[in-house]
């Protein structure tokens, strides 16, 4: 393949993140979106005419088994992110899926097994950390650093966000769990890549589903198209202490809703023995956000870098995505880091469950 290879998509949902997948390739010379799969009828007319999409399907197979689809992009409920993969893998495309990658570890490694035996690419949408301020922040730790990093504080908290109160956001066996599998990916793939991708080796978790219970908590601009389930089933909070094979511990806690000042903000705060740096977002704040703590000549100093964040990031890790199917090299391409973070989720549900450490 070579950089300019023309490529035909398929995207599997309408929603929020179906929307901006499409979108975002349509933004890419070359590249074209020829097929999209989903539910609502009228949403589906709407997205073809307005995007000049000209397939369009209800159901994901009739999508999948088109012959000239070089990719498949899954943006549906978290439990459909596995068999639509694995179909897509196994009839040859490359697959560009949710976050995250799958409900369960075990079916995260599968679908790495099966692209890596169908040698087609597996990627995932980690786009927040795409986000400017967190690849400034990497390239500072690269160079100059901030010496050895003990210690992280990792969070992601919302006061009233549960994306789709009573939808298959809140049914466990559609998402898999609640605000840490849904947040929680963002977040931890942001600190095992500032961190150069350490192993997690142990979680002691603990989870709390109160106020979804209570019908407390529901976000104003939840997702589009989420309803008809009706109990809710899964954590709107979550704590977790991880800890790495280099002895890093890493308190990490995601919340939907909680009665807090705390709302939409996205912190992560780095400790190291020479300085510390803290990524601070509230509610989506692209500027501001990224402060670097140093003694410098005997007297503490806070940097900040002006850094300015584009967007959420979808644009930037789709074209990377692409860029990366036209180059050929797809070895390293498997979904990996991916299976990963779902390995240390499902470590956290399962020492919530247990109520003590659980190793990885
Ligand atoms: N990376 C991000 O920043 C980000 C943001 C939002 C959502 N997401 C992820 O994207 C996924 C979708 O979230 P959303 O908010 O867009 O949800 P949504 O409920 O708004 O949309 C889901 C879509 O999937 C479609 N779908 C369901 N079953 C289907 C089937 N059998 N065949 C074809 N289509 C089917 C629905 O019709 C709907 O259009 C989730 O996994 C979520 O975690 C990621």
């Amino acid at each position: 393949m070579s950089d300019a290879t023309p490529l035909k998509v398929g995207v599997v949902g309408l929603g929020y993140a179906g929307t901006t997948h499409a979108e975002s390739y349509l933004g890419i010379p070359g590249v074209e979106v020829v097929a999209l799969a989903g539910k609502e009828p009228e949403r589906l007319a709407f997205l073809g005419e307005s995007l000049g999409i000209p397939k369009l399907y209800s159901d994901w197979e009739d999508l999948v088994a088109l012959p000239e689809l070089d990719i498949v992009s899954v943006a549906t409920p978290n439990a459909l992110h596995a068999p639509i993969s694995i179909a897509a893998l196994e009839a040859g495309k490359h697959v560009f899926c949710e976050k995250p990658l799958a409900i369960h570890a075990d079916e995260a490694r599968r679908m790495g097994q099966i692209a890596r035996a169908n040698n087609r690419v597996l990627e995932v949408a980690f786009n927040h950390r795409r986000r400017a301020d967190v690849q400034y922040l990497k390239r500072y730790l690269d160079d100059p650093g901030i010496g050895e990093i003990y210690h992280v504080r990792a969070t992601w908290k919302r006061r009233a966000g549960i994306p789709g109160l009573m939808s298959w956001f809140t049914s466990k066996s559609l998402a898999g769990g609640g605000a840490l599998i849904d947040l929680g990916p963002h977040v931890l793939d942001i600190v095992l890549f500032l961190l150069g991708e350490p192993r997690v080796t142990t979680a002691s978790a603990a989870a709390h589903g109160a106020l979804g219970r209570a019908g407390y908590g529901a976000m104003d601009k939840g997702a589009q198209f989420a309803g008809g389930h009706t109990s809710f089933e899964v954590e709107d909070l979550a704590s977790a202490l991880l800890r790495t094979d280099r002895g890093q511990s890493i308190q990490y806690e995601i919340s939907w809703a909680g009665h807090t000042a705390d709302d939409e903000d996205i912190s992560i705060e780095l400790l190291g023995v020479e300085g510390g740096a803290r990524i601070l977002v509230k509610r989506y704040a692209t500027d501001g956000t990224l402060t670097i703590y140093r003694d410098i000549n005997g007297e503490q100093a806070d940097i900040t870098p002006a850094v300015h964040v584009v967007d959420k990031g979808h644009p930037t890790v789709i074209a990377e995505f692409v860029d990366i199917v036209r180059s050929g090299d797809w070895a390293d391409h498997h979904g990996d880091t991916a299976v990963h973070r779902t390995e240390i989720i499902d470590a956290c549900y399962e020492s919530a469950r247990q109520g003590k450490e659980v190793v990885l």
